[in-house]
């Protein structure tokens, strides 16, 4: 856009900034003309230097807006299949009323082995009471057996086809439903589940699990019956999904013919539920599970793909296949169609051709819709795909889709649209597999080292209508069999039907995502080969920017171990864990990990989105929900909100995220939103003291106060507050922070600090987080380090912070001149201590809590023991920081803090982070007792570089060695 530069065409020029006097370098906001949609710009710049010398002009970049207004779309309208939900999405064999539907069979029996029993016929009974006569109910069952079903007496069918006879011989009260199976020559097992909605809309039901009573015989005498045996969720092996629960994914396609060449052409394109685009018989794109998730209600972002070389003059194809995602899917133990239950597409094909006409093709009601493959896709429980389905060349020109519906036009309501915001979630690595182990029943148990989010992709070869099941987990048991109770709801089982293709076939699932280093082959039809299987590991396509590692072996690992955290969790929005039936944008979380993380990848619009997400979510009374997007809260579920040190991720992360890349735009998007969270705060404490609740230093070996935790986190948001307003020119809204940081303070410091800087329960994380953000007068402060000292001195060095405490427990010790202890913290290695999963867990990501497995006592509670969260990864910003010696001096780098700690443990350390004005380095060596420091800053940044017992020296940009 710049006026002398050749290489761009000035001519219809929409801004000429002209010459600049400043030093400013990076993030210079746009200032020209309105810019128009859908447009491809390019730009130029040059600078001239000190002495006023010019540059030559910056090789041209460009960009393309999106589409600006609603009107931009106007004629696409919203398709979905014509019997879309479709029966068979109501079919519920996983969860009724929050709780599993389990397969079941005789107590103590194997169903592995059912087959060979002598029974004949087994049956079963479970009860149901109602308080009100039902108005609908469906019963389905599943034994992979012969099966008859009754209820109250009344045979009945149990595939959904009767709900009017099932509700019918439902009665006020109890209710008891039973089962008769008739074992053929595969193994049997019942899952059943009973879904019934009352006249006052409220919901009852029944599922088979271990509180069942199973017999041999039929007897009228419940007493001569046994609890049945429960072995495991419906789905899992050796049965796998009852093909009552398949929901197959709509397929749409839409052909149409070019007089001419293509020049130019996009797809924007977007879903609700999840889809992958087709064009001639291509994938679109390299993105996955697309347009990701927001609030849909609030905002639903679409995608733009550059198709022009995927067209031809002549007949062409444009298509796509939809599952359910996180819109209709599961999310979290909360059970499908959270946002919506009608997986719908809206698509706009823009295409310029050579002769300068122009054609649109618009999603519609002229599309076709089918099926195919897929038959079931769900984030959290795995993808079914029977290949024979699979209607080849139904994405090319010419197939017959005479067979195929026409597709039905809908108005579903949803936010906005807008043109993505996040890094789209892509494979961005493959790992081979390290190992693999045949067991003596024919599983196989395949181990890629390393846990990791993503799925696998299979090369097979075998007769059609053969069926594999992959089942995944991040752990073994102690008999080596996968630990799934820790995945809880979540099946994460993909099943592949073999299209029995004589030179082999792939199968690799599309829509679905598991976290896991193990994955188990059950009925693979050959011999696997080690080369025949690989992970692919997805995640938000951010870009790597930091790195670290030092001489000491475990905490390189313990480096990667973090990194992989963040690879894991950063998928659609920041989550807990990516395994069990979770996987939610907990704010605590992602506060706390916010700063490793944008050392580690370029976070800024991964996080930044989330952002909008966050605020999406802030009720009108300035509360912020415990995660984003919320569906904590959604149904009448109770309101969740305001929690310390989860809500004031509000205030936090756009500070974190200013600080790394120096952008005002999150700060002066997010002002507002933070000014009613101090509202809030100061609403619903007493005297500025926040009542006594939330999760507090969730996950801690000592418990500190939560009203203490919490007024302490009150003050520290209001700080950052201040601190965000003053960095945009606030000033009265800064003052006005300030003003509200020491009124908490002061209540803080009445309520719990004691004479001689005592803090009330004397933790770790009371000390901590009482130092940190400087709740303490100065000359209390050396007696509060002691305390904390001695505290971790008592426990044999050992830590006991949560999730609260933990972030800032090494800046603390740092700060007030006890790196030592900071070291010693970092390099324990018995428990609790960040190197007790590397040392003794082989681990190789971040665990939720500091003993989720131990030699002593095994894994940790079932119901919340991950091996994949990252919260206790924060830990990496004092290793960049302190160990590496790399700190931004002021937002974004401009200026460089660089000053490394020292330990005799550790002999040499690399850093280095590419930050927005580029490369920052920060090596340095003690090899032979000479200490040794080299750096490099990037043009336009300035440095300070601290040596051991000196003063530090200021340096401009350039390489430089110390020693
Ligand atoms: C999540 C945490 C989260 C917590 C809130 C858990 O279920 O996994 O990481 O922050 O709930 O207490």
């Amino acid at each position: 856009m710049a006026e002398g530069d050749p290489r761009v065409d000035s001519s219809n020029a929409v801004w000429d900034s002209g010459v600049v006097e400043s030093n400013e370098s990076v993030d210079i906001a746009y200032a020209g003309d309105a810019l128009s949609s859908r447009t491809r710009y390019s730009w130029s710049v040059r600078v001239t230097d000190e002495s006023g010398t010019d540059s030559d002009w910056a090789e041209p970049a460009c960009f393309e807006t999106a589409l600006y207004d609603a009107s931009d779309w106007q004629g696409a309208e919203w398709i979905v299949a014509p019997n879309e939900p479709g029966t068979e999405g109501e079919h519920n064999l996983d969860w009724v009323g929050g709780r599993h539907v389990e397969r079941i069979w005789l107590p103590a029996g194997d169903f592995l082995e059912a087959v060979d029993s002598t029974v004949e016929q087994v049956f079963f009974r479970g009860h149901v009471k109602v308080e009100q006569q039902p108005t609908r109910a469906r019963l389905l069952a599943d034994a992979d057996a012969e099966l008859r079903a009754f209820v109250n007496g009344t045979e009945l069918p149990a595939d959904g086809t009767a709900d009017d006879r099932v509700t019918a011989a439902l009665t006020e009260g109890d209710n008891v439903v039973s089962f008769a199976v008739t074992p053929g020559d595969t193994p049997a097992a019942l899952a059943a589940s009973l879904d019934i909605t009352l006249a006052d809309g409220t919901k009852a039901g029944l599922v088979t699990d271990g509180t069942w009573l199973a017999s041999s015989a039929d007897s009228d005498n419940e007493a001569d019956w046994k609890l049945a045996e429960s072995f495991g969720h419906h789905g899992t092996a050796p049965h796998g999904r009852s093909p009552l629960t398949y929901r197959p994914s709509p397929y749409l396609r839409r052909e149409f013919a070019l007089d001419a060449g293509v020049r130019s052409a996009r797809l924007y394109v977007t879903a609700l539920g999840v889809y992958e685009a087709r064009v001639n018989g291509h994938r679109v794109g390299d993105d996955h599970l697309t347009p990701s998730w927001t609030d849909y209600a609030s905002r639903l972002p679409y995608q733009t793909y550059d198709v022009t070389d995927l067209l031809h003059e002549g007949g062409n194809v444009v298509g796509a296949v939809l599952a359910d995602g996180w819109y209709a899917g599961n999310v979290c133990w909360f059970g499908t169609f959270q946002y919506g239950d009608k997986r719908a597409l809206l698509a706009r094909l823009e295409i310029e051709d050579e002769d300068g006409g122009r054609t649109v093709v618009n999603s519609d009601g002229s599309w076709h819709v089918g099926e195919g493959a897929t038959r079931y896709a769900d984030l959290q429980n795995g993808e079914v795909v029977d290949a024979r389905a699979e209607p080849l060349g139904w994405d090319e020109p010419g197939f017959d889709a005479g067979a195929w519906a026409q597709a039905r036009v809908d108005t579903p309501s949803h936010g906005p649209l807008e043109a993505q915001k996040a890094p789209p979630i892509r494979v961005e690595h493959e790992l081979p597999a390290e190992a693999m182990h045949v067991r003596e029943d024919g599983r196989i148990l395949v181990d890629f080292g390393q846990n990791l989010v993503g799925w696998v992709k299979l090369d097979l070869r075998g007769e059609a209508g053969h069926r594999v099941m992959l089942r995944h987990a991040e752990a073994l048991d102690h008999n080596g069999e996968l630990y799934i109770e820790a995945l809880r709801g979540a099946r994460a089982t993909d099943e592949y039907v073999l299209r029995g293709e004589a030179g082999g076939e792939t199968f690799e699932p599309r829509f679905t995502v598991h976290g896991f280093r193990f994955c188990e082959i059950v009925n693979h039809p050959g011999e696997l080969r080690l080369q025949d299987i690989t992970a692919r590991v997805a995640h938000a396509a951010m870009e790597p920017i930091g790195e670290h590692s030092n001489s000491h072996e475990h905490l390189t690992k313990l480096q990667q171990n973090i990194v992989w955290g963040q690879r894991g969790n950063f998928l659609a929005v920041p989550t807990d864990c990516p395994q069990r039936d979770e996987r939610l944008g907990w704010t605590g979380d992602a506060q706390v990990f916010a700063s490793t993380a944008a050392f580690n990848y370029d976070v800024r619009g991964f996080l930044g989105k989330w952002m909008y997400d966050l605020r999406d979510s802030q009720y009108e009374d300035g509360s912020v929900p415990h995660v984003a997007p919320d569906v904590l809260t959604r149904d009448g579920r109770a309101n969740e909100a305001g929690a310390a040190g989860w809500a004031d991720a509000i205030a936090i992360v756009p500070l974190e995220l200013y600080r790394a890349y120096g952008d005002r735009r999150v700060v002066e998007e997010s002002l507002d939103a933070v000014d009613k969270w101090l509202g809030f705060l100061v609403e619903n404490s007493e005297g500025f003291i926040r009542p006594d609740a939330g999760f507090a230093d969730w996950l801690a070996f000592t418990q500190t106060p939560k009203n203490l935790v919490a007024t302490a986190f009150s003050a520290f948001a209001a700080r950052c507050a201040a601190e965000l307003a003053r960095e945009i020119g606030r000033t009265e809204d800064a003052q006005r922070f300030e003003t509200q940081y020491a009124n908490v303070r002061a209540a803080f410091r009445a309520r719990f600090v004691r004479g001689g800087g005592k803090v009330v329960s004397g933790t770790q994380t009371a000390y901590v987080l009482a130092l940190h953000f400087d709740l303490l007068d100065e000359h209390e402060q050396p007696r509060a380090v002691q305390a904390l000292v001695d505290n971790i001195a008592a426990r044999n060095w050992h830590l006991s912070t949560g999730f609260l405490g933990t972030p800032y427990l090494l800046q603390v010790l740092t700060r007030f001149g006890r790196e030592d202890i900071a070291y010693r913290l970092l390099l324990q290695d018995t428990m609790p201590s960040w190197l007790y999963p590397v040392v003794h867990g082989e681990a190789t990501t971040m665990w939720e809590r500091w003993d989720s497995w131990s030699d002593s006592h095994g894994f940790q509670d079932p119901g919340m023991t991950s091996f994949n969260h990252y919260a206790y990864g924060a830990v990496g910003e004092w290793i960049y920081r302190e160990l590496g010696g790399l700190a931004p001096g002021s937002p974004g780098y401009r200026h460089v803090v660089i000053r490394p700690r020292l330990t005799a443990s550790i002999s040499w350390s690399k850093t280095s982070l590419e930050t927005p004005y580029g490369p920052v380095s920060v090596n340095w060596s003690t090899a032979g007792g000479e200490f040794a420091l080299q750096v490099s800053l990037p043009a336009n940044t300035t440095g300070e570089v601290w040596l051991p017992g000196q003063e530090p020296v200021r340096i401009g940009s350039g390489e430089y060695t110390f020693g």
